[in-house]
């Protein structure tokens, strides 16, 4: 892979035991296409994903099937790096120089802990420093683009102060990134309560389609999506939410436009625009369900995989962290 060719960094939580629609749509749809031209870092934080509490068991499964899904919808091991972040011990590294530099208060501004911290009784400290492991992610990478949702963007700006705040104190080490947020897929609203982002997390997972989900769960949770008053079908994100979630769906995985299928169930009802809604992601994600278990079924060939995109990853994140250490003024070991 050229040197000079931009990088690009992403990472994606193994909490669940599925994708959703949110995060394929969102995020890793975008993840596929940067493979091209740029020199692409995507990652399994399995770091982040103990910060709430997890089992053991499950959270390596998880893993899993995590990278699995990433192969199933098109990262291509000879195009990106694709590894778990406990097999680079530089991210837990550099969170620590970084945690040294961010401010207390500055850190209790992060609303997904807010949101976060109140669902628990106990919140852990590795909640409250998430977001700088998050910078250690993307910094350590020199990455210049994070492909995201719009729900990461306030854990990319508080990367960029960081990263400005390190190059002003100790010298030029970081380059800032910018957050790449495709605006039409940024922010998939649950099904069942269209003003909320459709979330692993949610109370209920009536609205919330997983991209593993069996074909008659998928047709069942579309079927009954909350739609607006009215019986119109058009994009109208404020006021009509619902639909509007629907159509982005429908377009992004069909590859028609918003407009196109506007004019194709004009006058038709919600109740036709849910049915073929349905078969859409019921066709989209069915190759996507194929191809995660072929991979699942071949574990040996999946763990090669994230070994060789982790020694990739421990190659670049090693320079990075020699660079922070010598200019915060560790002292070198000998030899
Ligand atoms: P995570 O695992 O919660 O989500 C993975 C990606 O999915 C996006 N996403 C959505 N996009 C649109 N609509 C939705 N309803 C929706 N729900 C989730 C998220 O924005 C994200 O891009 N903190 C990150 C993981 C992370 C990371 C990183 C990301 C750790 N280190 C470094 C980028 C760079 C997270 O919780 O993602």
């Amino acid at each position: 892979m050229a040197a000079d060719r931009t990088r690009i960094l992403s990472g994606i939580q193994p909490t669940a035991d599925s994708f959703h629609l949110g995060n394929y749509l969102g995020a890793v749809r975008q993840w596929v296409p940067l493979q091209d031209g740029h020199d692409t870092f995507y990652c399994v934080v399995d770091l982040h994903a103990i910060t709430m509490g997890h089992e053991p068991d499950v959270l390596r499964a998880r893993t899993r099937t995590a990278a699995a899904q990433l192969l199933a919808a098109g990262l291509d091991p000879a195009r990106c790096s694709l590894f778990v972040q406990s097999h680079v011990p530089q991210h837990a590294e550099l969170a620590w120089v970084l945690s040294c530099i961010t401010g207390f208060g500055e850190a209790s501004r992060m609303t997904q802990f807010k949101d976060k911290a109140a669902k628990q009784a106990n919140p852990s400290v590795g909640l409250f420093t998430y977001p700088i492991l998050q910078a250690a992610d993307i910094l350590l990478y020199q990455a210049s683009a994070v492909p995201v949702g719009e729900d990461q963007r306030q854990h990319l700006e508080l990367t960029r102060d960081l990263a400005q705040r390190f190059n002003a104190r100790f010298g030029e080490t970081f380059v800032v990134p910018e957050p790449y947020i495709v605006k039409e897929t940024a922010k998939i609203v649950d099904l069942a309560d269209p003003v909320a982002k459709m979330s692993k997390s949610a109370d209920s997972q009536a609205g919330v389609v997983d991209i593993l989900e069996d074909p008659a769960s998928i047709r069942k949770k579309i079927k009954r999506a909350v739609t607006d008053t009215g019986t119109e079908i058009r994009f109208d994100p404020e006021n009509k939410p619902g639909v509007s979630n629907l159509l982005t769906i429908a377009a992004t995985l069909s590859g028609r436009s918003v407009a196109e299928l506007e004019a194709a169930y004009d006058g038709k009802g919600y109740g036709a625009l849910k049915t073929e809604v349905a078969e859409i992601v019921v066709e989209a994600t069915a190759p996507l369900r194929e191809r995660t278990q072929e991979w699942l079924d071949n574990p040996d060939r999946l763990d090669k995989v994230l070994a060789a995109g982790s020694a990739r990853a421990r190659e670049v994140a090693g320079r990075t962290l020699a660079d922070v250490y010598d200019a915060v003024g560790f002292l070198l070991p000998r030899p």
